[in-house]
């Protein structure tokens, strides 16, 4: 069992230091961490969602606006944007994280609580709000699926096979947002949950199996959650800036046919990007005298 180890307390202080048993790290860092990057992510989504245009950009679609409804003059990221926040908001991951950061909750409980009123753990307006967290998994279920498709489209370059930095991109973000979706410990419940045997039935052995298959990516959850977030921001980032002008996507087309249609958002190519296939096409035949 780990133990705190108390370190004899300054002289003049009444308070003792508590030495972090789990990390060699200063105490203040992971906290200080946590503020800062959900914040800045808040701040950024915000100042997004509401003030800036959808971010598309030829075959890419930002996931913040996946999948992109229109509805009069709503925003469509405010329409999409509401379900991830929740998700994330009530997290069993983000919620340790934010009481320990934002609220100065202990890391451990060899430390004492800030003086606050009589616990009612989450049982009152508005941390009950944290019992959404397995509805919105719902939602979120679904909405992974559509990034999955935004992803297969953003190898879609006007009919055509290709890679771009940006497709890549939007592939290695839905790999990140999926390991942190189905590691969640909503699903993990739903898949093992309120079984009293495992091998009792062919449906209690799938589930079982199941459960082991969501408790692999669970472990990590914490990671999945950092990874996806900064991929998702980054994604969009991306996008954003090819809108502007400020990066050129650089990627390489094929002449094999998309396996997807041609995609209505396929209306923007960069004129830097020169087909693969145009470099072997034949050369023109010369008209013989
Ligand atoms: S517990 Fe973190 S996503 Fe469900």
């Amino acid at each position: 069992m780990a133990v705190s180890e108390r370190a004899a307390p300054p002289a003049g202080s009444g308070r003792a230091r508590v030495r972090n048993p789990y990390s060699s790290l200063p105490s203040w860092l992971y906290p200080s961490f946590v503020v800062l990057a959900l914040t800045m992510f808040g701040v950024y989504t915000a100042w997004v969602v509401l003030f800036q245009p959808v971010a598309q950009s030829g075959s890419y679609l930002s996931p913040f606006d996946s999948p992109l409804i229109i509805a009069g003059g709503i925003p469509a990221g405010i329409l999409v944007v509401w379900a991830p926040l929740v998700f994330r908001g009530t997290c069993y991951y983000y919620r340790k994280a934010y009481f320990r950061s934002f609220f100065w909750h202990p890391r451990s409980c060899a430390v004492d609580e800030p003086k606050r009123g009589p616990y009612r753990g989450e049982t009152a307006f508005p941390w009950v709000l944290n019992n959404l967290h397995r509805f919105t998994f719902y939602v979120i279920f679904v909405q992974v699926l559509f990034l999955v498709f935004d992803a297969i489209i953003g190898f879609d370059f006007h009919g055509r096979f290709g890679i771009g930095f940006g497709s890549v991109l939007m592939a290695f973000n839905v790999v990140l947002l999926s390991g942190y979706t189905f590691g969640c410990h909503a699903l993990r419940h739903l898949a093992g949950g309120s079984l009293d045997c495992f091998s009792c039935s062919t449906v209690a052995r799938t589930r079982y199996q199941l459960w082991r298959c969501v408790t692999v990516l669970n472990v990590r959850h914490d990671r999945w959650a950092w990874a996806s977030l900064f991929s998702v921001w980054l994604t969009d980032l991306y996008i954003r800036l090819l809108m502007a002008g400020v990066r050129h996507d650089p990627r390489l087309i094929f002449c094999w046919p998309s396996i997807t249609r041609p995609s209505r958002r396929t209306s923007w190519c960069s004129a830097r990007a020169v087909p693969a296939c145009a470099l072997r096409s034949p050369r023109p035949r010369v008209a013989r005298a």
